[in-house]
């Protein structure tokens, strides 16, 4: 994916241990098509050689204020000029503190503070240089000057302790970049999502379920948190990571996904993405169901239909349903909308079976069909996003 094309990044290196974590990072960003300029501390070529960045980026790295010049001698000015953002990573208490008090005393900081571009930072240290007075201090400063905090996480340390202070990993600080260029639709909105399949029991140890991976409604959360949205995931269980900045609640079942909705209304959208089961056994066993008799018949019995009941609340959400057809997708999508009474159906032509990581989507609204471009689900699901903000926008 080249979710970074044409963007010039600025890495900034400082010298801890999680710097080897930065030469990953150089790559990732490369990958994502970012033109990504490494500028490192004295300290930092202690931990890794320049070299390194240089053969991953093919790019020359800096060092020096006095033997970097450039053309004209103004390295620590040029090499933000016409830069995206100046990323560092990892950013040691000692960096975090000179940046606080606005040094300029080695290239890293003196072209921090000449920038006319966005600095996010990806704090890395011990856990107790993490927590001192003196760090929060001056993190709390940078924040109040408008620099963006990229973690840090909790875990395992390198000098063996564990706790607050670990550096994010390279692709989740390529992820928050990412993130940190879309545009802010969905801003400080409360965003409600179904994801993945239900599990809907037949006994303690069998489950009715189907073959949603839950890739979609994840990549749906990840794009409105990107977006600037509160998001909510009450997902059915998968095998996927929570997107960074969601909150998640896993439930079960049709009915345990109902409560947890309805829980945690109100929102200002629910987006309706799991795949869920339309009936469970109406009497699930208590113990084991034995095999022995040639047939064995199950009664079912319908499960709410969740969407439905929050887009025929009082305090409704703006309401957006999939439709998941393997054929007649446009008719089958637009009746559901209109008997659901949905402002947006995604419509979704299922070909190869669920759980791929492409997919092929129309979007149906009260002006008609909307075809999207073919993608992967993330580029897709930012599509949507950009849709239903408009949709929602102009219906709020
Ligand atoms: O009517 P149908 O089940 O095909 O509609 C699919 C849409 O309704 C999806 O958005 C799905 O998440 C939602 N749905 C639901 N609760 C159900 C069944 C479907 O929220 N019990």
């Amino acid at each position: 994916m080249n979710d970074l094309q044409g963007r010039r990044i600025v890495l900034g290196v400082s010298g801890g241990i999680a710097a080897y974590k930065a030469c990953e990072l150089a790559r990732l960003m490369g990958k994502a098509g970012a033109l990504v300029d490494v500028v490192m501390t004295e300290g930092a070529t202690r931990f890794v050689a320049p070299l390194t960045f240089q053969a991953l980026t093919g790019r020359p790295v800096h060092v020096s204020l006095w033997q970097d010049g450039g053309d004209n001698g103004m390295a620590h000015i040029d090499l933000t000029r016409g830069a995206d953002a100046v990323l560092i990573a990892p950013a040691t208490a000692d960096f975090l503190a000179r940046l606080a008090q606005g040094r300029a005393d080695d290239l890293l900081t003196a072209l921090c503070l000449a920038r006319d571009c966005p600095l996010l930072v990806a704090p890395a240290m011990n856990r107790q240089m993490w927590a001192n007075p003196a760090t929060q201090r001056n993190v709390a400063q940078l924040r109040s000057d408008g620099v963006v905090m990229l973690g840090p996480a909790s875990g395992e340390q390198a000098c063996g302790e564990t706790g607050e202070g670990r550096m994010l990993e390279a692709v989740e600080l390529c992820d928050a970049l990412i993130a940190f260029f879309q545009p802010k639709r969905l801003s400080g909105r409360r965003v409600l999502l179904t994801a993945g399949p239900t599990c809907e029991p037949l006994d303690p140890v069998r489950v009715l379920t189907n073959l949603s991976s839950g890739k979609m409604g994840y990549a749906l959360a990840r794009a409105c948190a990107e977006a600037g949205a509160n998001v909510t995931l009450v997902s059915g269980p998968v095998c996927l990571p929570t997107p960074a900045d969601v909150r998640r609640i896993d439930v079960r079942s049709a009915l345990e996904m109902r409560d947890a909705v309805i829980a945690a209304l109100p929102a200002d959208i629910f987006i309706a993405v799991a795949a869920v089961a339309d009936y469970r056994p109406a009497a699930p066993a208590a113990h084991k169901i034995k095999k022995g008799a040639a047939t064995l018949t199950l009664e079912l019995t319908a499960n709410p239909d969740i969407l439905a009941e929050v887009a025929a609340r009082p305090d409704a959400p703006f309401c957006v349903g999939f439709a998941a057809e393997s054929e007649n997708l446009a008719a089958y999508a637009e009746s559901k909308r209109r008997a659901k009474r949905l402002p947006l159906v995604v419509g979704n032509l299922v070909q190869d079976g669920l759980g791929g990581d492409a997919n092929l989507i129309t979007l149906f609204d009260a002006t008609g069909a909307h075809p999207l471009p073919p993608g992967d689900k993330l580029t897709l699901a930012r599509a949507i996003v950009r849709h239903l903000a408009e949709l929602y926008h102009a219906h709020d």
